[in-house]
């Protein structure tokens, strides 16, 4: 049966993006919205981004990860290094990231080259995680291969709790961090009337070349 959900609607009018307000550079951008966003977000989290890459059959694949550092030199998210996006990025570190932020009506679509990160960041970001992330991290080493079910993870969470009981927690070597260098940027704005406001900024030659896109 085909479930009609064709009447859930709703029109944009928050905000605009205009010429004038627009920095040479993209960070500038990203940072004042990513502010703005998060002092009026409450508890949601304004973190969340969808990372895409491209697995060895050509398949793209989106999943949320959590952005835990950001500068003008990229954005930092930190997962498993034998997960099958960490394979993805292996294979081809073109990757995007994208940024919803329904409360604003924004979006931001960043594609970029990901890198891993130092293993004194990843050292730096692991250390600072409570430890029942940390234990998370240690069960969870093989993330995403199959597993025969969820009480298997209760039982080796609660082996390891025993094996670490007043010990420190170091980073195991498959788990890190990647930095997404970016080459473009796009900024959206939802508009009145599907007149939305779309930025494009992408890297040229070490300028940034800025173009307004049709909605
Ligand atoms: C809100 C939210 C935050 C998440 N944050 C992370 C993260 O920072 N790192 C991570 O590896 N997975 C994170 N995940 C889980 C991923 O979406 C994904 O399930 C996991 O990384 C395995 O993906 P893969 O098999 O494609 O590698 C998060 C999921 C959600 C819904």
């Amino acid at each position: 049966m085909l479930r009609d959900i064709s009447d859930l609607r709703k029109s944009y009018q928050k905000n605009s993006l205009k010429e004038k307000d627009l920095p040479l550079n993209p960070f500038s951008l990203f940072d004042r919205w990513f502010k703005e966003v998060k002092s009026n977000s409450g508890n949601s989290e304004v973190n969340a981004m969808t990372l895409s890459t491209i697995d060895k059959s050509g398949f793209p694949k989106g999943r949320i990860v959590l952005l835990k550092y950001y500068s003008i030199d990229g954005f930092i998210f930190f997962t498993n290094y034998n997960s099958d996006k960490s394979l993805s990025i292996e294979i081809n570190n073109k990757v995007s990231i994208s940024f919803f932020w329904e409360e604003f009506e924004r979006q931001v679509i960043i594609k970029g080259f990901a890198e891993k990160t130092s293993a004194e960041l990843s050292d730096k970001y692991f250390n600072s995680r409570p430890k029942g992330s940390k234990l998370g991290a240690l069960v969870s080493e093989d993330q995403s291969s199959i597993i025969e079910s969820k009480e298997f993870l209760i039982k080796k969470f609660n082996l390891l709790t025993k094996d670490f009981e007043g010990k420190e927690i170091e980073r195991p070597e498959n788990w890190g961090g990647f930095i997404i260098n970016p080459i473009e940027y796009e900024f959206w704005q939802g508009g009145e009337n599907r007149l939305h406001d779309r930025i494009r900024y992408s890297l040229s030659e070490n300028l940034w070349k800025i173009d307004r896109l049709s909605p």
